[in-house]
């Protein structure tokens, strides 16, 4: 049976050419970056050279690059970094209530030190509203945090208008673009953040390595202390092999992304339509426009996701219910409940992400079989009798 991976989401596979990057710098090219010889040069130089692509991808400079270990590290470093480095300014930071756990567990620890945490509403399609941040903004704010994207809803941010916000208020703004960079273009001036986070492993990269941008003047005390590495942003020998594959990842994906957004948008709006049209009592959630072009995520009504996804699981079919970072809490996804939807909307969601291996005949095999298996399980569905006849 040919497995069709559809959750390019939660993580995606290491490009080949990525791991053919990284292979020498496990091998030949092993030296500590601190070292100061020829060993520990070439491997210093990789790491810069790396950083360097890493940087313009986004418009920044190799400067305000820090390498982490990955994007829960980058969102930890950016959170705690500017709440302990600015406390003497104020104790308030602003979230919402969609971000990933990496921001939002990272708040709850916060506010056991001492903050005060405001989660901002967002609307049924997922869309915080900058007004909505205005008003929340006090004279303690110091820091406002508000995710790029969705990894659930799939539903993109007006960052560059919330900025403006904060920018006059003369507060710290970070954005968690793990689920943006490398599948939609990305600018942090465009966009105006002083910090940002990215992940290597949802961009054909390794896992286990990301970065956060620091706009140059911006101070983050660091989580990590020892050698001083990364100029004391973050201690510890940099993970050469992995910071050179996602150089090459964020290259690759970078060097055609428009073309490729379109590719795969033509793919998710075929299988969105299709499901749409052909299944009855189906919602697509999350925003139609200002939206990943990867990402479905839709509630079929009278029978549950996690049914649904393991049913495609037997037939070599990888979807999710919601977010796979999370899923070790089998709870209703936070944000779907956030936007509004009704419980068993929420329990009926499946998230279904495309990538860079799906091709349409893995999107129409998709649907029929997805068709079929929502036939079966509501056939069994008692909810189909108190909903409409779905026989
Ligand atoms: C929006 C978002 N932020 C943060 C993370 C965590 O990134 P990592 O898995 O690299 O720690 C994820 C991973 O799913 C994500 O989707």
């Amino acid at each position: 049976m040919k497995r069709i991976y559809l959750d390019y989401a939660a993580t995606t596979p290491t490009d080949p050419e990525v791991a053919k990057t990284m292979l020498p710098y496990l091998t030949e090219i092993f030296g500590n970056p601190s070292s100061n010889h020829s060993f520990g040069l070439e491997a210093r130089e990789a790491i810069e050279e790396a950083r360097g692509k890493i940087a313009a991808s986004i418009g920044a400079r190799s400067s305000e690059i820090v390498f982490t270990g990955g994007g829960t590290e980058a969102d930890n470093l950016a959170l705690k970094g500017i709440a302990l480095s600015k406390k003497s300014r104020g104790n308030h930071i602003i979230t919402t209530s969609i971000e990933h756990p990496a921001v939002i567990e990272t708040c709850k620890y916060l506010k056991k030190l001492g903050f005060n945490i405001t989660y901002l509403p967002v609307d049924s399609y997922g869309l915080v509203d900058p007004d909505d941040l205005k008003k929340a903004i006090t004279d303690k704010t110091i820091l406002v945090t508000i995710m790029h994207a969705n990894n659930e809803s799939g539903t993109i941010e007006p960052i560059a208008d919330i900025t403006r916000i904060t920018k006059e208020a003369g507060v710290f703004f970070h954005t968690d673009a793990v689920q943006t960079v490398g599948h939609i273009p990305v600018d942090v001036k465009a966009l105006g953040v002083d910090l940002l986070s990215i992940s290597a492993h949802k961009i054909y990269g390794p896992k286990g390595i990301g970065a956060l941008y620091v706009k140059r003047g911006v101070e983050i005390t660091p989580m990590l202390h020892g050698g001083g590495q990364e100029k004391k942003r973050r201690s510890g020998t940099e993970n050469t092999a992995s910071i050179v594959g996602f150089a090459k990842a964020i290259e690759l994906a970078t060097q055609d992304i428009t073309k490729e957004a379109m590719r795969i948008t033509s793919l998710r709006n075929r299988l969105t339509t299709g499901i749409l049209e052909r299944i009855d009592d189906t919602r697509l959630n999350g925003h139609p426009l200002s939206r990943l072009p990867n990402n479905i995520n839709i509630s079929i009504d009278y029978i549950e996701g996690e049914a649904v996804m393991l049913n495609l699981d037997l037939e070599g079919i990888c979807v999710s219910t919601g977010s796979a970072c999370s899923s070790s809490d089998h709870g209703p996804s936070h944000v779907l409940l956030a936007m509004g939807l009704p419980p068993e909307q929420v329990y009926g969601s499946l998230r279904i992400t495309l990538g860079k291996w799906t091709t349409e005949a893995d999107v129409d095999h998709t649907l029929d079989v997805l068709d079929s298996i929502v036939t079966k399980l509501r056939i069994m569905s008692p909810l189909v009798a108190k909903g409409a006849n779905k026989g």
